[in-house]
């Protein structure tokens, strides 16, 4: 496979691993997610993000107890939580800060799967109740919005990449 060919087999490849051995993830690895999570574009280069890499087993588990759609945790060797900082990000918009911040996360989904790594998007965002817990497990302050918990591990392979192309959300010209 060429460059081209491998960076688009990533990008199809991907999809949320919910299924993980339990394994660790080294801080090799880790580093490498965040770089890429870093590289993402956002609004005048303003990067209004910040990153909580969590590792501890305690602290994974008691991550999973208090979210109802983040249960991959109690098997993921590590868990990265994106954070959104509306003060760092141009014009001090909050909606810039989640624009960005989702670039990053997409950037860190893309980099897990290209180490053979599983991971997946757990919401804190929108949801105040999941963005408190987070902001309490992890000392995060109040100005700063956690947006999700992702989850990262060794895959089973049981999850498996969906197709979603369809022809019908495609306009050409004019909608
Ligand atoms: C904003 C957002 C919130 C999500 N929240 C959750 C979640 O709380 N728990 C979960 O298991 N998956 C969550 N997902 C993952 C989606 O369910 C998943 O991306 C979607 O079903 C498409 O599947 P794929 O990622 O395998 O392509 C979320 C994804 C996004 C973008």
């Amino acid at each position: 496979m060429n460059e081209k060919e491998t960076i688009l087999a990533v990008i199809h490849n991907r999809r949320s691993v919910r299924n993980f051995t339990g394994e660790p993830v080294s801080k090799d690895d880790l580093m490498t997610i965040l770089k890429a999570g870093m590289a993402a574009p956002s609004a005048v280069n303003y990067q209004p993000w910040e990153f909580v890499t969590v590792t501890n087993r305690e602290t994974l588990n008691q991550l999973a107890d208090g979210l109802p759609y983040a249960k991959m945790l109690y098997k993921a060797g590590a868990a990265i939580v994106v954070c959104a900082v509306p003060d760092k990000a141009f014009d001090k918009s909050t909606e810039y800060a989640i624009i960005d911040a989702a670039l990053a996360s997409q950037n860190i989904l893309l980099a897990t799967e290209s180490l053979g790594l599983g991971a997946v998007w757990t919401a804190a965002f929108i949801d105040e109740s999941r963005i408190n817990y987070v902001r309490t497990v992890l000392n995060i302050p109040k100005n700063i919005i956690p947006l999700n918990v992702i989850p990262i591990g060794h895959p089973t392979g049981e999850d498996k990449p969906k197709d979603k192309f369809n022809d019908k959300n495609i306009h050409w010209e004019k909608y």
